[in-house]
């Protein structure tokens, strides 16, 4: 999930599909990706849906030596003015970060860059923000040591984290949560439950979906009163909606396939 407010989304950048993706790790979701051709739509219905709802795309090359480069989610964390280089929980996903690294040290020439070193080792896709609150998920790709990490540059930041296991059943955080605003949760039941939250900041809502839905709980808040959804997942897109969101749906079955949601191909910076 965006590590930024609904306000900061602005840009994003994005990586093309790599032609090793039907290599591409697949444990949860899905068993793997199975036509690249489809995939590569898919993911242009995606960039195009960022682009069409005032979003500046930057496009990354893909590294065909690493099938699952399109998750760039996993590879940097930005908040407020520090950028965040974890060390990916996966190795096979390590040598994927130098051109992500450079891209934001380029353009974010007055953000402080934080490297993580091992033995912590987070993946970004284990963090959401609801506006000024943050929540990680201890999973198999993020540790405590790169929890500890994390915190330190939140406390720096003046800004609350609190930690909640991820069920073995899931990969991470945001394969079963996102902040669709700044003021709403949506997680999946039987994956995550009200107590694995805390109290909510006055005005916030948790809102649970079956577990059936879970892998459509990964949505893109965008501004305008805008979220992006998978296509397929009915219980969600009603409760967006009645809570007055304008919902954009895109079908992400080729991306699922290799367990990757909406928020696992962009970092907003
Ligand atoms: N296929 C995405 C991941 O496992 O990191």
């Amino acid at each position: 999930m965006a590590t930024v407010r609904l306000d900061q989304k602005s840009r994003a950048i994005v990586r093309l599909i790599s032609d090793s993706y039907v290599n591409a790790l697949a444990k949860y979701f899905g068993t793997g990706p199975s036509n690249i051709d489809v995939a590569r739509e898919q993911h242009k219905a995606y960039i195009d849906a960022l682009k069409s709802n005032g979003v500046e795309v930057t496009v990354l090359d893909a590294d065909h030596n690493h099938p699952d480069c399109v998750f760039v989610e996993d590879q940097a964390v930005v908040i407020d003015e520090h950028v965040l280089l974890p060390v990916p929980g996966h190795e096979s996903r390590r040598g994927e970060q130098p051109p992500i690294a450079e891209f934001l040290s380029n353009h974010l020439k007055g953000h402080k860059i934080c490297k993580m070193e091992p033995p912590a080792m987070m993946d970004g896709g284990d963090i959401l923000r609801l506006g000024d609150l943050f929540f990680v998920g201890r999973s198999t790709r993020t540790n405590d040591a790169g929890i500890s990490e994390l915190k330190d540059l939140l406390d720096h930041l003046g800004h609350d984290l609190r930690v909640l296991d991820i069920p073995s059943d899931a990969l991470h955080l945001t394969s079963i949560a996102s902040t669709p605003t700044d003021s709403i949760i949506m997680a999946a039941e039987g994956y995550l439950n009200p107590e694995d939250f805390g109290e909510l900041p006055q005005g916030c809502e948790l809102v649970l979906m079956p577990r059936d839905e879970v892998y459509g709980c990964n949505t893109i808040g965008l501004q305008g009163k805008k979220v992006i959804i998978a296509k397929g997942y009915p219980r969600v897109q009603s409760a967006l909606e009645e809570r007055g969101l304008e919902c954009i749906v895109l079908d992400m079955e080729q991306i699922r396939a290799a367990d990757g949601s909406l928020t696992c191909c962009s970092i907003f910076y």
